[in-house]
Order: structure tokens, then C-alpha cells, then sequence
């Protein structure tokens, strides 16, 4: 099992290019059902979760070739539409395979996901709006298993506790192309993987329109073709690129930076002292250049998650990081996952001030994190914990990053290129190799601050 070692301190300095989302590619690689013809998807990154859906998508009739950057998908045999549990359990996004399966086939089985690290995480929402296109849906031995002749054009209703659902959006609107009639989708999820997707499907021969919006309209037709599709820069990887340059105080350019679909957070980072600057103000702002600078001292924010555009679930760890080291009190609210806090217990082991009321947590400005063994349990989680070991005093070791895997292709390797100190090692391994104990390492970013300023609330 892989850890890292993070020698904090290091100033990130570089340029590096947004790769694919994940968060998109595991949908788009689904819809991949709906057709008999190829579909060939750019840009997908070399992610464990990627490496799951092809092997699902094998297992479900699908010849994949490729694994990551370009990947062809051929569907050879219909017959197979059972996505066992084994790899259900590994990758929560297998239930987008549900809906283009009814829709092709007429019949799909996935095994119902369990809960995550996170909370509970029902479908229920996904299963009412397949429920409503005509489907017949039962449990059976653990297994989600829905029929139907032919779908057929409904009003469906997303909306949830927490907003709308962003897999069950893409699970209905995919699985309303091939029905029959009109569907309505109110309360559909708006997040731009939302809008990736049904740009494909148009260019496979789907009738969409308003997606991005809470009501997307779908007209049903018989059939779809191929498609050759660039997969969107991944926001969140993004973000979390953008939080680490700004919390090493560092000087550093992301391109193919997926700028109209991150406004929320570069309002709540320019309020806290981050700003990203695009540099090439002509080029497309889904994927464009830009500059991330910090200004010396972090002020503290509030920050509420919401679903998009408002402040991305995913990018809340990450922000609770950057936001330990600001001069004064932060507060930070998740509502779309209130138990997404795991994080919290772990960055405390690292120094922070961190009081967690439900689904809030007060942040209170630290002048430094100090290095230590921490756990990681979920990949945004992990992602956090990284950031905060880069600027740490000392040594932090991340055990169990197979979780930041899923997420995050070869993080270690990219921060390093950009000047971070960063070994994975095996910790299983009876001896873990260790820093050279004769090298001079130089002093900690956080610890020169202290000499340069002498220490204060802030780290910049
Ligand atoms: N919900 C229901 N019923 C449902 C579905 C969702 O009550 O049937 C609730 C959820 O429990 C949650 C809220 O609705 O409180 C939103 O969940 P959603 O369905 O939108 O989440 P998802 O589609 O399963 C995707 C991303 C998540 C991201 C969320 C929210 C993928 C593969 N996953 O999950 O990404 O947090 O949207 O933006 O696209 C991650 O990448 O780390 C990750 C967890």
C-alpha cells in the first residue's frame, strides 16, 4: 500500500496543464452503451476510477482499448448487463451504467452501492427518475435489477434533501435519449460534467437542450452513432493545483485551467487573498491559462457548499487547508455531504484549530502546520492532507494514498515537478526509505516565515 513523504517547505514554482475530469469521463465513458458504433474520448486521465469503469465496460460486452489519454469504446455483445458488486464497491460512479444499459438493452443490473467514508449516499433519486421513464425496478440479492420494453418520455422530478443529483442527472438524461416521446428533467443538476455529457450525446444524434440549467428537455430518438469526444478539464484538480500554489506562497501558471466553471472558488480565494489571473484573456474560459499569486497575509472567509455554481463539495478539504493558515477565523459549511469531514480529525494532528459543530466547522488561523503521520480515508481528503503536508514544518507521511489515486493522476509527480518534495513509498515494505540523513535540507517555507516575520498569524 503506497504513502508519501512530504518534506514541507518547498515554494512551487512552474507550469503544468490540467489534465481530463474524472468526474466527466466516468459518465461519457457509460454513455459509451448507448451506441453500437465506436466512441473514442481525448483527454481521459490515468486514474485508478477510470481504470474500474473500462474494466466494468469489459465486463458489460464493451472492447476498451486504452486506458487513459485517447480510449476507443466498441460494444460487442449485449448480452452481459450485470455490474457485480466487486467493483460497485470500489467505484460508486458504476451506477451511471444503469441507465444507457435500460435504454439499449432493456434491462441493466448494478449492484447497490453501499455507503462511502462519507455518509450514506442513496440512488434513490436515480431509481424515481428511471422508475418514471417506464423502467421496472427491484432488489434482489443486493443487486439493483430494472427492466423495461422501451422507455418512454416523462416529466421527472431530481430535486433532493441536498439539490439535485449529478450521476442520477446524467443516469436519466442518458437513458431519455433512446426513449420514446419527450422528457423533462427539472431540478437537474447544473455541474459542467452535466454539460459534457450532453454535449456528446448531441454529437452522437441526441436531441438536448438546457443542460447547465435546472431543466434540461430530452426528445427521444431511435438511435445513436459514435463519437469522437475531448473530455473537460477537471475543475477540481484544478482548484486544488491553484490552493497549492497559493498556500507555498508560490508562482505558478495551470493551463488548460477550467476557469467559467470555478467562479465560485476564485470569489472565495480572492477573498482570502488568492488570485488566479488569466493571461490569456481571448481563449476559451472552459480552458484557458492562468497565473495563481498570493497575497502575503491569507484573510479568513466564509465558505457554504452548494451545488454548482455554487462552491464545490469537492474543493472544501482543500479549502480548509489554505484556510488554516489565515489571520483570523474561517467558517466553513458542507451542505451537500454533512459528514464530509474526515479531514478535520487528521489536520488537527498537523496543529490546526479546528471546531466542528455539525455540518460547520470554525477555522481558526494557525502560523503553522506541523508535520506528522496522518491517514487518509476518502480523495479529496487525501488531497487536503497533501497540500497541508507541502507547507507543514518537517516531515508529514499520508498513509493510504490509493485513495488519492482515484482522483488524482501521479499528484506526486506533479507537485514535484513544480518543486514540491514528495516520495511514495511502499508501507508495507519492512524498511520505507528515508531522506538522506547527511543531506542539508533546507529550512521549512513555514519556518522562514517565522524568521523572516517573526511568526504572526499568517503564512504569507
Ligand atoms: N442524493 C440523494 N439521492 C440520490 C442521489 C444523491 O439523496 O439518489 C444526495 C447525496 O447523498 C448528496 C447529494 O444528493 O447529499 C448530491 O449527491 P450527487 O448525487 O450529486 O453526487 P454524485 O453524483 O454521486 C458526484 C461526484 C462527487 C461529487 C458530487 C457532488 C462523480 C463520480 N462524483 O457524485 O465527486 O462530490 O457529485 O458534486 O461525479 C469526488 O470526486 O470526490 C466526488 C465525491
Amino acid at each position: 500500500m503506497d504513502a508519501f513523504r512530504i518534506q514541507g517547505g518547498s515554494r512551487l514554482s512552474g507550469r503544468i496543464a490540467i489534465d481530463g475530469s474524472k468526474n466527466a469521463s466516468l459518465p461519457l465513458m457509460a454513455a459509451s452503451l448507448l451506441t453500437d458504433e465506436p466512441t473514442t474520448l481525448r483527454r481521459v486521465p490515468a486514474l485508478s476510477d477510470i481504470t474500474n469503469m473500462a474494466r466494468l465496460l469489459g465486463e458489460l460486452g464493451c472492447h476498451v482499448e486504452g486506458s487513459h489519454g485517447t480510449i476507443t469504446v466498441n460494444v460487442v455483445d449485449q448480452t452481459m448487463s450485470h455490474a457485480r458488486y466487486d467493483i460497485v464497491r470500489t467505484m460508486r460512479a458504476s451506477i451511471c451504467v444503469l441507465g444507457p444499459m435500460l435504454a439499449k438493452r432493456g434491462r441493466g443490473s448494478v449492484a447497490m452501492p453501499g455507503g462511502c467514508a462519507f455518509g450514506a449516499r442513496p440512488v434513490d433519486l436515480h431509481l424515481r427518475g428511471l422508475e418514471a421513464l417506464g423502467a421496472q425496478i427491484r432488489l434482489s440479492g443486493g443487486d439493483i435489477i430494472a427492466t423495461a420494453d422501451r422507455l418512454t418520455g416523462a416529466m421527472v422530478f431530481l430535486g433532493g434533501p441536498f439539490g439535485s443529483t449529478v450521476l442520477g442527472t446524467a443516469n436519466v438524461m442518458s437513458a431519455a435519449t433512446l426513449a420514446r416521446g419527450t422528457t423533462t428533467i427539472e431540478s437537474a443538476a447544473c455541474e459542467p460534467e452535466v454539460v459534457d455529457l450532453a454535449e456528446m450525446l448531441i454529437a452522437m444524434g441526441a436531441r438536448i437542450t438546457g443542460a447547465g440549467t435546472p431543466r434540461i428537455i430530452i426528445e427521444g430518438v431511435d438511435q445513436l452513432g459514435g463519437t469522437d469526444h475531448t473530455v473537460l478539464p477537471d475543475r477540481i484538480v484544478a482548484g486544488t493545483h491553484a490552493i497549492a500554489a497559493a498556500m507555498t506562497n508560490g508562482d505558478v501558471i495551470l493551463d488548460d485551467f477550467p476557469y467559467d466553471g470555478l467562479l465560485a472558488v476564485i470569489d472565495r480565494l480572492g477573498a482570502i487573498g488568492v488570485h488566479i489571473e488569466r493571461i490569456d484573456p481571448d481563449a476559451d474560459p472552459k480552458r484557458c491559462s492562468v497565473h495563481v499569486s498570493s497575497e502575503r497575509r491569507l484573510k479568513p472567509v466564509l465558505v457554504t457548499t452548494q451545488p454548482h455554481p455554487g462552491f464545490p463539495t469537492d474543493l472544501q478539504a482543500q479549502t480548509m487547508a489554505l484556510v488554516c493558515l489565515a489571520d483570523g477565523n474561517s467558517i466553513i459549511t458542507e451542505k451537500i455531504y454533512p459528514e464530509r469531514f474526515m479531514h478535520v480529525a487528521e489536520l488537527t494532528r498537523m496543529g490546526a484549530q479546528l471546531y466542528r459543530q455539525g455540518p460547520t466547522v470554525m477555522v481558526q488561523g494557525v502560523a503553522r502546520l506541523i508535520g506528522a503521520p496522518v491517514m487518509a480515508s476518502d480523495l479529496r481528503g487525501s488531497a487536503c492532507l497533501v497540500l497541508a503536508g507541502l507547507v507543514a514544518e518537517g516531515e508529514t507521511v499520508i498513509n493510504r494514498v490509493y485513495h488519492l489515486d482515484r482522483g488524482y493522476a501521479a499528484m506526486d509527480e506533479t507537485l514535484n515537478a513544480l518543486g514540491a518534495r514528495i516520495e511514495r513509498f511502499d508501507a508495507h515494505a519492512s524498511e520505507a526509505p528515508h531522506a538522506d540523513p547527511g543531506r542539508q535540507e533546507p529550512l521549512p517555507y513555514a519556518a522562514q516565515l517565522v524568521e523572516q516575520h517573526g511568526g504572526g498569524g499568517s503564512h504569507v
